[in-house]
């Protein structure tokens, strides 16, 4: 298994001071900066274009993991990958031509990602596997973070892991992440995980602390138990 990856998201952040906290999870030891593009649409909820992208890159160094969850996502990938992404991810549910898209972010010199919300079979992302740098398996319904982590996920991540074993994909989970709900994930076989609430919810004085916590559960279950 490859070594966790903890990405915390700033759609929990604090709007207002976006730089500052971007800053500030770097320093507190996320591995990856998750950005969370929604469109009202795609998703019901709307958040930020390329511009903040390209606004918080100065900010950090740290991989800049873009998360679309906008339909159709084509005519914006030019502009996140310009805005300073480094890995952009796009919904298999988000438009006729996966296959296409995830060609166009390579083709842009960026870590292509495809993502699958619950209630898509984990066999959509088969055909794509050749094309992928990473697998994202929804565990809320995308649209806003504080949600519910869904058990029911645990299924399609293990599929994945099943599908993706020997090529050099990773397996993401995204929603409802904390340090409890990660060890099954991480047992499902997810090396990667987004987390919003449970890193920012106690101010930034806890940052460091959350996510070595997720980082220590992640590691302590990683592997245990394929069948979940
Ligand atoms: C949900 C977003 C998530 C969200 C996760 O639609 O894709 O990245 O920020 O937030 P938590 O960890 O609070 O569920
Ligand atoms: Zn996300």
């Amino acid at each position: 298994m490859l070594p966790p990856v903890i990405a915390p998201s700033i759609l929990s952040a604090d709007f207002a001071r976006l730089a500052e906290e971007t800053r500030a999870v770097d320093a507190a030891g996320a591995d990856w900066i998750h950005l969370d593009v929604m469109d009202g649409h795609f998703v019901p909820n709307i958040t930020f274009g390329p511009p903040v992208v390209k606004a918080l890159r100065p900010h950090s160094d740290k991989f800049f993991d873009v998360h679309l969850m906008i339909a159709p996502a084509d005519p914006y990938l030019a502009a996140f990958a310009e805005a300073g992404a480094d890995g952009i991810t796009v919904h298999a549910e988000a438009g006729p031509h996966i296959h296409r898209s995830l060609q166009t972010i390579r083709d842009l010199g960026k870590r292509a990602g495809v993502a699958i919300n619950p209630g898509t079979p984990a066999t959509m992302v088969e055909p794509v596997l050749d094309l992928v740098d990473l697998v994202l398996v929804m565990t809320v319904n995308p649209g806003f973070g504080g949600q519910k982590f869904l058990k029911s996920s645990m299924e399609a991540v293990a599929r994945v892991r099943a599908m993706a074993a020997g090529r050099d994909i990773r397996i993401q989970v995204d929603g409802g992440i904390d340090a409890e709900t990660v060890k099954a994930a991480s047992r499902a076989g997810a090396d990667t995980f987004v987390a919003g609430n449970a890193v920012f919810s106690g101010g930034p004085q806890a940052y460091a602390e959350r996510i070595a916590a997720i980082r220590e559960s992640a590691e302590g279950a990683s592997g245990r138990d394929l069948t979940c």
